[in-house]
């Protein structure tokens, strides 16, 4: 190993001074590695390089120096400028190859050396999951597997290269543990479009809604009044009880209600018969209990025209007073909505399924409106928590979620929020992980990123974003400057899942 310089007065078990001798101030490089070989002590300190500072005792910045009048002197006396770094120290180095905590300060005068290549020590981290090397020694810095439930938090100004660490973190997963892997990709760019990863992609457009999205949308669309909404829930619901086959709440002197061709112009006129609908509303709430409303939705046919009638039935039933002629007619203007229904023939059940065979499912979330995501995230994450309140057995599944700030803010991010904040808060115990990444930590609710235990952080957008994250993590001395200047793919790795207990400069592998 290169000697590179010395120890000087002042170290304590972690925070070692040194001088750069004279020449190998290029070699000096923040957050390299190096080994402080302290003969007295009998000891190999292994630590990192830290703020590095130039000086020139002549040259005080404060003191009034001859230069300013001869501008030529800076070219003499240059022999006297000398460089001085802070060694952070991670430990100290057993013949095994471990780590063990530093508890006493290196001598001065000892030698410190830089650590150029993995075989320059021999240091044996634990081993785990391998998203990149140590920018400068090229050491491997793999990630614990037991971090993976204690969620992974990503974040970075855009083009840092998170999507692309994310996708070396579930190839990682998938090939070295027996975890499944769930990846909601916001944009359809990141995962959904590699070669290997095609035929596990779910188009989101292609998946149910669930009633509660169908009806905040039609609510919505429809400018419905308050009286009108509990009308459109229950017609709601009851289509889908019923699949849209309402053949037995007709009138018994109506037929044709199944010769209704769709074309326009030529729809049949369909009756529904009021008691027969009082009937089925005042059997809903038994029903309800007993049946798997989402399944339901899978199979059922929508028909606007349809819909329309049972939503005037249903008004005539228990809000009698109400106008009903403008919302049917609004309702009936959302026929292209309602009939895209019928496309929709995945359920989160079904995903679940895929899940549990493929071991790696990619929710292609682009195919549909922003709110619309972030109920599919929540349905989904539902229906997961459903399965362990039942069954009570850890299910060993990641859950990914890219740009993540649009499903797991404080404002506006409902439902999907509550979903992943009941996760991060209990899902270490059932196996339950979550990596996040996003652009700004302060965009997660304080719930979600409190619990985040590790994290891999780039450059940021601003230096508040930094202070967002010392709030919920040590990041033993990196200030803005540092991380000001990293380029795509360099990331601190910092937190529960570094074997180093150190953020440490990682460079991410290709992929
Ligand atoms: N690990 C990597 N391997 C290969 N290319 C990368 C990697 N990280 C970043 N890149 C390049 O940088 C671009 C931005 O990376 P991306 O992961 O999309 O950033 P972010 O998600 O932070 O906006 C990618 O399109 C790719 O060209
Ligand atoms: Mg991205």
């Amino acid at each position: 190993m290169k000697p590179i310089g010395v120890v000087v007065s002042g170290s304590s078990p972690v925070v070692v001074p040194i001088h750069v001798y004279k020449g190998c101030e290029n070699y000096v490089k923040e957050d390299a590695f190096v080994v402080i070989k302290d003969d007295v002590k009998s000891m190999d300190y292994f630590g990192v390089i830290r703020s590095p500072r130039m000086y020139d005792p002549l040259l005080s910045h404060y003191q009034r120096s001859s230069i300013i009048d001869n501008p030529e002197l800076a070219k003499q006396g240059r022999e006297v400028v000398f460089e001085a770094t802070i060694i952070r120290v991670l430990g100290v180095l057993i013949p095994e190859g471990q780590l063990t905590p530093p508890r006493q300060p290196p001598t001065p005068r000892s030698e410190v050396y830089l650590v150029e290549s993995p075989s320059d020590v021999n240091l044996k981290l634990e081993t785990g999951l391998e998203l990149g090397k140590h920018k400068f020694s090229g050491i491997t810095v793999p990630i614990k597997p037991e971090a993976l439930k204690y969620h992974i938090g990503v974040v970075g100004a855009t083009g840092t290269g998170k999507s692309k660490l994310v996708v070396a973190l579930v190839k990682e997963v998938l090939a070295k543990t027996n975890w499944r892997v769930i990846v909601f990709d916001h944009s359809g760019q990141d995962y959904a479009v590699l070669e290997e990863f095609k035929d596990k992609v779910v188009d989101s457009s292609k998946v149910t809604q669930d009633l509660e999205s169908i009806f905040q949308y039609l609510k919505k669309e429809t400018s419905i009044s308050e009286a009108g909404e509990d009308v459109l829930y229950f017609t709601l619901t009851l289509y889908v009880l019923y699949n849209g086959d309402l053949r037995s709440l007709q009138k018994s002197q109506s037929r044709g209600l199944y010769e209704y061709s769709g074309a326009p112009g030529k729809e049949t006129k369909i009756e529904l018969d009021k008691d027969n609908v009082k009937d089925a509303i005042l059997k809903l709430p038994e029903l309800i209990e007993t049946i798997d409303l989402e399944e339901k939705i899978k199979e059922t046919q929508w028909r606007t025209a349809m819909l329309v009638e049972l939503f005037k039935a249903v008004a005539e039933n228990i809000s009698p007073q109400m106008k009903k002629e403008k919302p049917a007619l609004l309702l009936s203007l959302q026929k292209r909505f309602i009939e895209s229904l019928n496309e929709r023939k995945m359920s989160g059940k079904d995903i679940l399924e895929r899940l549990e065979r493929d071991r790696l499912v990619i929710v292609d979330l682009s195919s549909v409106r922003q709110e619309e995501r972030r109920y599919l995230v929540a349905s989904v994450l539902r229906r997961i928590w459903n399965f362990i309140d039942e069954r009570k057995q850890p299910v060993n599944t990641l859950v990914v979620i890219d740009e993540a700030h649009n499903y797991a803010c404080q404002q506006g991010c409902s439902p999907s929020m509550e979903l992943i904040e009941r996760t991060a808060r209990e899902g270490r115990k059932w196996g339950l992980g979550l990596v996040l990444a996003s652009q700004r930590i302060i965009d997660f609710s304080p719930d979600v990123r409190n619990n985040i235990n590790t994290f891999f952080f780039s450059k940021l957008q601003t230096p508040s974003d930094l202070d967002n994250l010392k709030g919920v993590l040590d990041l033993g001395g990196i200030e803005y400057e540092d991380i000001a200047i990293l380029a795509t793919r360099e990331f601190y790795f910092a937190g529960l899942g570094n074997p180093l207990k150190y953020p440490v400069l990682i460079e991410v592998k290709q992929v």
